[in-house]
């Protein structure tokens, strides 16, 4: 209940002015998002980076509504990886790119061609782009545009949903060599008809998400912070003796870091999902649904001075 009102909230401008003009919103938005420009995500990757982290970086941004604002997204991911490049801080740190902010939804041959610009700068500078994926209207357009693009750039990485009922069918389809794909439980508000609700029907369907792509000859990306979905993780890997550079396990920024530094401590390889920019209410909102105990510290950073 409290994560659907949430969810909504997330999609409301009204919601959204109020929480952007709120006293300490922006102190509580520092656990999660690294900064607002290039420099706060060249720190925090550094930061990481000397932990033994490796990072993938997102440009915070969705629902783009103008060229100006694709265009802009694109040179900003530009940007970011010829400074990493320069910093010496790829391949260990990759990026994530939402279609949606680069104009999926007004005009998908923009997204794709941008898109393919960030994919270019990118193997420039070494490393890869990985595709998030948004609610389940834009999942065909992001599978077609993400084969598109693994045909010149094939270490280019998905995200599959395991909530989503088609995702299996996904999964098998993508496990093929060289195919990254980050599975994650799947963040937005989804109807009965396309994802399952419950979330022990949401764990289920990860495990057997897992089991096809720890089975396969991919690159699997186990993104979660669930501790026992990390621990069947753990035994997958064991269980189908994949080494240590064949698969990799994921979290958020400022989730979970006890975790991510024990994982690195056992000599598994951890990425951490680093959002950085201006535009964090949508993505936010998101880590708020997840739990309800970020939404108290939210709530009492809204509220004090
Ligand atoms: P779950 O939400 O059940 O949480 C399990 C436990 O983890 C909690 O009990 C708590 O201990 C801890 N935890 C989880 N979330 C927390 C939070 N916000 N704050 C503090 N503790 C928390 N989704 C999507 O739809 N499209 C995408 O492209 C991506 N991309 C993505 C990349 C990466 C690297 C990650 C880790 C996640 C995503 N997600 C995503 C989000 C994902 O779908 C999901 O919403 C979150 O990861 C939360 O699900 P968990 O698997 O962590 O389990």
């Amino acid at each position: 209940m409290l994560r659907s009102v949430i969810l909504a909230a997330a999609r409301s401008a009204r919601v959204e002015r109020l929480v952007e003009t709120a006293p300490l919103s922006r102190e509580v938005v520092r656990r999660f998002v690294a900064g607002t420009d290039t420099s706060d995500a060249l720190r925090v990757t550094r930061e990481l980076a000397d932990a033994g982290l490796a990072v993938t970086l997102d440009n915070l941004g969705e629902d783009t509504v103008t060229p100006e604002q694709a265009q802009a997204t694109r040179e900003e991911y530009e940007r970011l990886l010829a400074v990493l490049a320069e910093a010496q801080l790829t391949p260990m740190a990759e990026v994530s790119v939402k279609l949606s902010a680069l104009g999926q939804r007004f005009d998908e041959k923009l997204a794709y061609d941008h898109a393919r610009a960030i994919c270019v700068a990118a193997s420039a500078a070494g490393t890869t782009v990985t595709l998030d994926m948004e609610d389940h209207t834009t999942t065909d357009s992001t599978l077609e545009t993400l084969t598109r693009l693994r045909e010149e750039f094939p270490a280019t990485g998905a995200v599959l949903q395991a909530y989503l009922r088609r995702t299996e069918d996904d999964c098998r389809a993508l496990a093929v060599a060289g195919s990254r794909v980050r599975l994650c439980k799947g963040a937005y508000k989804e109807p009965e008809t396309v994802a399952y609700q419950s979330p022990l029907d949401v764990d289920l369907a990860y495990v057997r998400c897992m089991n096809i792509l720890m089975s396969g000859p991919g690159y699997p990306m186990l993104a979660t912070h669930d501790p026992r979905l990390v621990a069947i993780g753990e035994d997958r890997a064991k269980w189908f003796e994949r080494s240590a550079d064949s698969f990799e396990f994921q979290m958020l920024y400022g989730v979970r870091d006890v975790e991510q530094r024990r994982l690195v401590e056992q000599g598994y390889l951890v990425r951490t999902y680093v959002p950085y920019g201006t535009e964090w209410y949508g993505y936010m909102m998101r880590r708020l649904a997840e739990r309800p105990a970020n939404v108290a510290l939210f709530l009492r950073a809204l509220t004090s001075r």
